[in-house]
């Protein structure tokens, strides 16, 4: 099962990567979360995406495609995974498929491009609120999905942050950078015969019965 998901940021990728990987056991590859592990452990590659993040801006693809593409040859996904923020530009998705075409035939294997619809008014409220654990990529809201053990991780017992990007600000720019560079991608997989949409306002246990139906189907 190889499935790309597509969204505003907010929209709440992530929280149902996580659920459809832990349901079908493949693994959920975030690219956001590869670049905010390497923020937090100092590396080159991630003082470089910071600079972009922070501003709200795509990190080039210069910096993105081969660290991902090198990801899904990985051993773990050979019977799939969930790729949550890639690709995320057209570039991007076309590497993604030359290099799943590499054997030469024509169909790039990608099963499924979700895309988890939230109109802008409602991600800005959504981002205030929610809270991130750096060390293992867990996602919580403070009204929607809080942790148990208040701003402490469920899983890894790490102190929970606001990312430096979910400013209302920064939220803004990232709204226009995604109308701009990856809705595009909604028609590109369109036309590829994979796109489903499901309405993402609903609660998150409805949205993931809404993707279940749709894998299952
Ligand atoms: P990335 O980490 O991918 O961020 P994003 O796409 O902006 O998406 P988010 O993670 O903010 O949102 P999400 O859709 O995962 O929502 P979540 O499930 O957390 O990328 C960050 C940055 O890295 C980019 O801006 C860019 O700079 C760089 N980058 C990454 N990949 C790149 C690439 N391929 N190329 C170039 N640059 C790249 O949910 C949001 C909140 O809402 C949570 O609090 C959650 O609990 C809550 N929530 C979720 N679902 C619901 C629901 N149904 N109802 C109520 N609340 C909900
Ligand atoms: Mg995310």
């Amino acid at each position: 099962m190889k499935i790309v998901m597509l969204g505003a940021p907010g929209a709440g990728k992530g929280t149902q990567a996580k659920m459809i990987a832990a349901k079908y056991q493949v693994p959920h590859i975030s690219s956001g979360d590869i670049f905010r592990t390497n923020i937090k452990n100092g590396t080159e590659l991630g003082k470089k995406a910071k600079e972009y993040m922070d501003q709200g801006l795509l990190v080039p693809d210069e910096l993105t495609v081969d660290l991902v593409i090198d990801r899904v040859s990985w051993e773990d996904c050979k019977n799939g995974y969930i790729l949550d923020g890639f690709p995320r530009t057209i570039p991007q998705a076309e590497a993604l498929d030359a290099a799943l075409n590499k054997d030469g035939t024509a169909d790039s294997g990608l099963d499924f491009a979700i895309n988890v619809d939230v109109p802008d008014e409602n991600i800005v409220r959504r981002m205030s609120g929610r809270r991130a654990c750096l060390k293992c990529g867990a996602t919580y809201h403070i009204i929607y999905n809080p942790s148990k053990k208040g701003d402490i991780c469920e899983a890894c017992g790490d102190t929970l942050v606001l990312r430096d990007d979910d400013k209302p600000e920064t939220v803004q720019k990232r709204l226009a950078v995604y109308h701009e560079q990856t809705q595009p991608l909604i028609d590109y997989y369109d036309g590829q015969n994979i796109l489903k949409t499901v309405d993402g306002t609903q609660d998150m246990n409805d949205v993931f019965a809404a993707i279940i139906r749709i894998l299952e189907a």
